[in-house]
């Protein structure tokens, strides 16, 4: 049996289209089983339909507390058996029980290679600093924003000239490639954590 994989978006899901179409494909060997979106109007919960992929809202707004919002997506994944989550442009940050819920099974992608510009904005923040080299990255979740386990990161050059509209399109492509293949990483167990070092 394939792994369960679970997508929380909150707007385009250009990332979600590409784990899905990845699994699909059987170049990722796991199984969508469901598309959670905080946000009722996410361009990506169309997408996700098109893919013929089960989706669910579940907005923020209706609940008194993060965990509460927490506590129902939890309740909508464990519904669908779902053993992994993969975060794809998800803009709000997990509480600390659902963190624990999918210890070490929960991956987040970041345009940024991290350390270096956390949070939001990341391309914007990369650009400003003006860095000849940025990046993208893939690390598991933990309680803290765009900090655990790196288990994927992929560096690029920027070009002479190139605007940062033309920066992130890039490395939106990067992230499009880099995320399938970490999450096949990820679902293959074929590594262990050491300290922070996924091996
Ligand atoms: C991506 O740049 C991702 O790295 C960041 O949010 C953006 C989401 O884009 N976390 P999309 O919704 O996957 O198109």
């Amino acid at each position: 049996m394939k792994p369960k994989v679970g997508i929380l978006i909150s707007g385009r899901g250009s990332n979600m289209v590409s784990l899905v179409e990845a699994m699909q494909s059987g170049a990722v060997e796991g199984e969508p089983v469901l598309v959670l979106s905080n946000e009722p109007e996410a361009p990506g919960l169309a997408k996700a339909d098109e893919l013929g992929v089960a989706t669910a809202v579940i907005d923020h707004r209706d609940s008194a507390s993060r965990r509460e919002h927490d506590e129902k997506m939890l309740e909508r994944l464990h519904e669908t058996g779902a053993e992994w989550v993969c975060l794809a442009g998800y803009m709000r940050i997990l509480s600390p029980a659902f963190v624990k819920a999918y210890r070490n099974r929960i991956l987040n992608i970041h345009p940024s290679l991290l350390p270096a510009f956390a949070g939001v904005h990341a391309q914007r923040q990369a650009w400003d600093y003006g860095v000849k080299i940025t990046g993208v990255t893939v690390h598991l979740v933990d309680e803290q924003l765009d900090h655990g386990p790196i288990l994927a990161q992929r560096a690029m050059e920027l070009e002479e000239g190139e605007t940062l509209e033309q920066m992130e399109a890039r490395l939106l492509k990067i992230e499009h490639d880099l995320y399938p293949e970490a999450l096949s990483k990820a679902l293959s167990r074929a590594w262990t954590l050491n300290g922070r070092r996924i091996e």
